[in-house]
């Protein structure tokens, strides 16, 4: 990567991370609370998702408060907004980088997302170990859990790879009106590859789920253990959101240049 890119990226994960702040600031408050449910979730759909991730009724109860609904469901109404929050703020970061230009793009890729995997996947491969030697024998599911999370590893690190060293270039010459010469012959063959081994992975984490319980960490799990299960848990969303800027703009994008 040249230092233009690199450069380029920071700004923009600065510039995308400043936003986000702001964005928190001013668009999901406190007075949310007292807003009907009904008419949050008609503003934005999405918003159904998380009422019936907290168990709030936005349907038959849509009439009533975010407040009221809250206590009714029993749940915590700063947590409520902290998802709304989230959310809000995804969607904005969502909506900055399908303007971007490619190359940009796939900067921003490269330094949020390979940067995380490079960082987080080592952690997930120690903590699993730690389990197996402590826990394997009493507890055998943390062996099958450990060989997992080796293979989802040694699943992404060619991958990244691959998409560093071939198919990016590939696009980055494509987003400048360059002729690419590859040994791969038309774009869309590694597109393809690269989208096969996201489903790859996507299989391994369904693996992952149903091993442990969504990720839940038993009763006598010791530290290690609950620290990992969170570790794959946040390494599962930051991998979702890096598979979804991949599937659904770069890859598209960089096809219909191609045409
Ligand atoms: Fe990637
Ligand atoms: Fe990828």
């Amino acid at each position: 990567m040249s230092t233009t890119h690199q450069s380029n990226a920071d700004l923009s994960a600065a510039d995308l991370s400043s936003e986000r702040l702001d964005h928190q600031e001013s668009s999901v408050s406190s007075t949310w609370l007292d807003r009907k449910v009904g008419e949050l979730v008609a503003e934005d759909f999405r918003r159904a998702h998380i009422f019936s991730q907290f168990g709030i009724d936005f349907c038959c109860g849509g009439g009533k408060p975010l407040s009221t609904a809250c206590e009714r469901a029993g749940v915590n109404a700063d947590e409520v907004l902290n998802a709304l929050n989230t959310m809000a703020s995804l969607g904005s970061q969502d909506d900055k980088l399908n303007q971007l230009p490619l190359s940009e793009l796939i900067d921003y890729i490269e330094v949020t997302h390979h940067k995380y995997v490079r960082e987080k996947a080592p952690l997930l491969i120690e903590y699993s170990e730690k389990m197996v030697r402590a826990h394997g024998e009493h507890y055998a599911e943390v062996v099958p859990f450990a060989g997992w999370i080796r293979a989802l590893v040694e699943d992404l690190m060619p991958h990244l790879m691959k998409e560093e060293r071939i198919l990016f270039p590939a696009i980055r010459a494509l987003s400048q009106g360059e002729q690419i010469e590859g040994c791969f012959g038309h774009i869309g063959n590694p597109i393809n590859a690269m989208q096969h081994e996201h489903e790859e992975a996507g299989a391994i984490l369904q693996k992952l789920h149903e091993l442990t319980n969504d990720f839940t960490p038993p009763e006598y799990a010791c530290t290690t253990w609950r620290v990992c299960y969170a570790t794959l848990a946040e390494f599962e969303a930051d991998l979702h959101q890096h598979i979804h800027l991949e599937n659904n703009i770069l890859f598209p994008k960089s096809l219909n240049l191609a045409q």
